[in-house]
């Protein structure tokens, strides 16, 4: 696989917000590049720059310095119109809040992009059909949006994204809205696209459940990729529910005489500020090197 041309190659990207005494990097010298079947998750914490990355990658926001190439196009280098047409055709989106139009059924959601490229509208309906057969949304062609539940409306983003057959997909946080039910299935389903249809997909996300579904997982904080094999990868387990959380990416810290513990959500946090002795002889206060 390390022998074929990447489909999307970034070099020293970097993006500053305002300017002065209140500017913000929110993307600070990144380089990386996804090759095509290759499914890589760029993780960090909220404000670590995932968004901005994922903007620049996608040709929807300008980076301050650096290049983006997407396949034989060097989107940076391109005027409006003609990048709004690479990324039409060679691009497919999925957001958290999956954005698809009310005033349209299943069906014209999915067939949306499809207008917006030159080419056969009958060949289009097909692949639509397609689509929403692969992504098991069959019974649901007819339904608006506001119909559907969390999991189908990001099953009609994805199909949404694939309907131009494009060599990369893009996903912000393509599962923070879903249970972790419903967030692995779409996770699976990226990781089936990237496989069977040998696309590019980056995922940017803070959400540790998808790990495994990653070919690599790069790390942004303060807007730079770290690399963690460089660092010790301690996995630590919160006290009260047992799950296992990242020191690195959990946001909920607590100290109890003189030792530090990470919580997955406020209400264990809670928990266990009500009663620490309560939790801290459980056999789960265990932490493992990764
Ligand atoms: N349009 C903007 N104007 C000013 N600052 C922004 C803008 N977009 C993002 N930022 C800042 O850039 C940093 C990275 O934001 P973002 O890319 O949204 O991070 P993430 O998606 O990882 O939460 C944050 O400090 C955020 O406040
Ligand atoms: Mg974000």
């Amino acid at each position: 696989m390390s022998t074929t041309a990447p489909v999307l190659k970034a070099t020293g990207l970097a993006k500053t917000f305002g300017a002065g005494e209140s500017a913000v990097r929110a993307v600070d010298d990144v380089s990386l590049d996804v090759r095509p079947g290759e499914l890589v998750l760029v993780k960090g914490p909220s404000g670590s720059g995932k968004t901005t990355l994922l903007s620049i990658l996608g040709g929807l926001m300008r980076p301050s310095a650096g290049t983006v190439e997407l396949k034989d196009s060097t989107l940076t280098s391109l005027g409006e119109t003609a990048l709004a047409s690479v990324r039409a055709r060679e691009i497919g989106f999925v957001f958290q809040a999956y954005n698809l139009l009310e005033a349209l059924d299943v069906e014209d959601n999915v067939l949306f992009p499809a207008r917006l490229v030159r080419g056969d509208f009958d060949q289009a309906r097909a692949r639509a059909s397609a689509l929403i057969e692969r992504l098991d949304l069959h019974r649901r062609r007819h339904a608006r949006p506001n119909a559907l539940s969390g999991g189908e409306k990001q099953r009609v983003a994805v199909a949404r994204a694939l309907i131009n057959d494009p060599p990369l997909i893009l996903a912000d946080e393509p599962t923070g809205n879903l249970d972790s039910q419903r967030g692995l299935e779409v996770a699976m389903i990226l990781h089936d696209i990237a496989r069977d249809d040998r696309r590019a997909i980056v995922i940017v996300t803070h959400d540790e459940r998808i790990e495994d579904i990653a070919d690599r997982i790069l790390w942004l904080e303060d807007g730079r990729l770290r690399d963690r094999k460089a660092e010790p990868h301690e996995w630590i387990k919160d006290p009260v529910c047992g799950m296992r959380v990242d020191r690195w990416t959990a946001k909920l810290f607590a100290s109890h005489e003189g030792k530090d513990y990470a919580f997955c959500t406020r209400r264990c946090l809670e928990r266990f500020e009500a009663n620490p002795k309560g939790f801290l002889n459980a056999p789960s206060q265990k932490t493992e090197a990764d």
